[in-house]
């Protein structure tokens, strides 16, 4: 191989590797798996919508950066997770799994809680 050849590769490689790295495959099931295996359900609740623990984080999902941003410098009592515990990429999956939770339906959507409300009055 010519050293031309080699620097080209090496360059392709740059480029294209740090596109790679960039535009990193994101998976909503993998980030409901990590956001039940490192317990962020234990305090938001395994659909993300809050419990008495911590506050919803669906369905008006933060910016990514933000949630990203929480996670790693959490001033409050919400634990901070340090890279070695939870990666860009998991954060970047969770959050993807945050924003495909729908809203609950509004209750009066629900057939059986309106004919209870009916049945009251
Ligand atoms: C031990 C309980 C606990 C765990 C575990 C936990 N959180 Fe929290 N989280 C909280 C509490 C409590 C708050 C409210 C702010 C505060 O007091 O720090 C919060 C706030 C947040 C916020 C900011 C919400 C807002 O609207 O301002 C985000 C985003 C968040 N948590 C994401 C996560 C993610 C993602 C995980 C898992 C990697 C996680 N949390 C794990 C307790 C927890």
């Amino acid at each position: 191989m010519k050293i031309t050849d080699l620097a080209n590769t090496l360059t392709f490689l740059c480029l294209f590797g740090a596109k790679f790295a960039v535009a990193q495959d994101i998976s909503i099931e993998r980030g409901e798996q990590t956001y039940m295996r490192v317990g962020c359900y234990e305090c938001h609740g395994t659909d993300g919508k809050g419990n008495e623990a911590g506050p919803p984080l669906t369905p008006d999902t933060l910016p990514p950066e933000a949630i990203a941003n929480f996670v790693r410098f959490s001033p409050g009592r919400m634990p901070v997770y340090p890279e070695e515990i939870l990666s860009d990429a998991e954060i970047a999956d969770i959050v993807a799994y945050l924003e495909s939770v729908k809203p609950s339906p509004d209750a009066d959507s629900i057939d059986i809680l309106r004919a209870l409300v009916s049945e009251e009055n």
